[in-house]
């Protein structure tokens, strides 16, 4: 069976209305309730989500642990196939659930949701290609002896999600580990349920019933209940540090394995030699001013020589202010919306914070749309911050929002201190034409993902994680695969 491509959200959002997938089916929360989405350009109802809660989670484990079986005992290479082929089939559904994904989020379609859409679809070819290096190894133990170790899956992985990068994120871990042999129940934002449950559709014409189910609801009623059962023998999660403790203390209970990828505060370094609209281009693209700023690892604290502070500022607000906020669905739109009524309040405190800081000045950009019918939209004005200080409030806390805090510095070991003065440690970036001191900091620099002269989001192929509160384990790579989704077994055959 295939699906033809909607390219009408709206229409799609009535269709998907109020709907899990499990084990196959569409199916309504077994308490038969439902939750409000809405459009945050508008603020209308775009339909409804399916209210799960425990009840709801057993039966998609019961379901994904009897398809498990089946999938396990195929050759890796076999299902390698299918998870490709789940990524062949998406990528025809890219403007679908581009469109899709900018009604719900309302990240603009242009510059954001249509990209993400196509990423979604290669995270699945990346690892479907990966099926036949699901390798073990052989011991030199005992000449007497073949020893080896082999790959295992573990079992029915439980993944969390939230609605920043919803399709990015769910495939990074679904595709992970289903090529390793796991069955997979995926946990939506509340925020974000219907696109993820379009992906779950399409990849449900491809896969067997039961392998990949997509549960919708909050975290208490339907989050924790998947963490806490039994047979769900491996959780990865993507949130905030504060769920991501009570996930990993829920999975300390059962002694599972978790993968945790929390918030950044990532510092972006740019020296007195950096190419200047090299560096004014990474830091607009770091920031994701077109996504409000609501990454992980948006570079959120730029430190700037004090050389050419004005002069960089200058030019990277002009940029900001040629930014077009208006209709997340709209070609022209680069700056959307953000994405609920309380993230838009945590983004305002934060600005309101900014103002009240000691030697800080507010720099406004773009507008405000001025079109009558996204008068209720969430949208925010992005805001630079100049004259701050690391110690700064703004400069500790993640906001995941379109703030963005510069510091001016002028000593290369005291910069790299400030860097590392954070709790987190995502990503990071420095700017220079001076390879020797790049080398240095990339050594220095306390974060999972460092680059130079570049802010690259996350691509397939190459590990992307946290160190200190920012996260446990790595995704989107082959070791992230082979090391977070299977088990290793050692086998010995005493051959004599
Ligand atoms: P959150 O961490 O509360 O939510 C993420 C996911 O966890 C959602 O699916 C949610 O339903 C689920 N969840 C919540 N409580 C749970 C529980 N007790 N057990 C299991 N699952 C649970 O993040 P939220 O509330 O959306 O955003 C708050 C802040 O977190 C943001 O302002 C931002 O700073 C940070 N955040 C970081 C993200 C990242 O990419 N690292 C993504 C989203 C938010
Ligand atoms: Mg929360």
């Amino acid at each position: 069976m295939t699906l033809t491509p909607e390219l009408d959200p709206f229409k799609l959002a009535k269709a998907l209305s109020g709907k899990h997938l499990i084990g196959g089916k569409l199916v309504p929360a077994g308490c038969g309730e439902v939750f409000e989405v809405d459009n945050p350009a508008t603020g209308e109802i775009i339909g409804t989500a399916a209210f799960g809660t425990k009840e709801d989670v057993d039966i998609a484990v019961i379901s994904a642990k009897a398809a498990q079986k089946d999938w396990a005992k195929q050759s890796a290479r076999a299902r390698g196939k299918l998870v490709a082929e789940c990524g062949r089939v998406l990528s025809a559904h890219v403007e679908e659930l581009g469109r899709l994904v900018a009604l719900e989020t309302g990240k603009a379609l242009r510059t954001e949701s249509r990209v993400e859409a196509g990423v979604l679809a290669d995270m699945f070819t990346f690892f479907g290609g990966l099926g036949s290096e699901l390798k073990g190894e052989t011991i030199p133990f005992n000449p007497d002896m073949l020893t080896v170790t082999v790959r295992e899956p573990v079992g029915v992985v439980g993944c969390i999600i939230p609605w920043n990068v919803p399709l990015l994120l769910m495939a990074m871990k679904a595709a992970a580990a289903l090529v390793a042999g796991n069955s997979v129940v995926v946990k939506s934002a509340e925020e974000a349920p219907l696109t993820v449950l379009r992906v779950a559709e399409i990849m449900n014409t491809v896969l067997p019933p039961g392998l990949f189910n997509m549960l919708s609801g909050f975290g208490p009623e339907c989050g924790a209940p998947l963490v806490e059962h039994p047979d769900v023998k491996k959780v990865t999660f993507t949130g905030s540090v504060e769920t991501g403790r009570i996930v990993y203390k829920a999975a300390a209970e059962k002694l599972i394995p978790v993968t945790l990828e929390l918030g950044g505060k990532s510092p972006m370094i740019v020296c007195a030699d950096a190419d200047m609209d090299q560096a004014v281009a990474g830091a607009l693209a770091g920031m994701r001013f077109t996504r409000q700023g609501q990454s992980c690892t948006a570079s959120s604290r730029l430190f700037v020589h004090e050389s050419i502070h004005d002069e960089f500022v200058a030019k990277v607000k002009a940029k900001v202010d040629a930014m077009v906020m208006g209709d997340p669905l709209d070609e022209k739109t680069d700056i959307g919306t953000i994405v609920s009524d309380g993230q838009l309040e945590r983004v305002r405190s934060y600005i309101k914070i900014g103002e009240e800081t000691k030697g800080a000045t507010k720099h406004v950009c773009s507008a405000l749309p001025t079109d009558p019918k996204l008068a209720k939209g969430r949208f925010v004005q992005p805001v630079i911050f100049t004259g701050m200080k690391n110690s700064d409030r703004l400069c500790q806390e993640e906001i995941f929002g379109p703030v963005c805090a510069v510091i001016k510095w002028s000593d290369y070991e005291d910069v790299l201190a400030q860097a590392n003065d954070s709790e987190y440690g995502l990503a990071a970036s420095i700017w220079t034409r001076d390879f020797k001191l790049a080398m240095d900091a990339t050594k220095r620099l306390e974060a999972g993902f460092v680059q130079v002269n570049q802010n690259l989001v996350v691509q397939p192929g190459l590990s992307y994680g946290g160190v200190k509160t920012s996260g446990i384990g790595k995704e989107a790579s082959l070791e992230s695969m082979l090391e977070h989704f299977t088990h290793k077994k050692t086998i010995i055959f005493n051959m004599k």
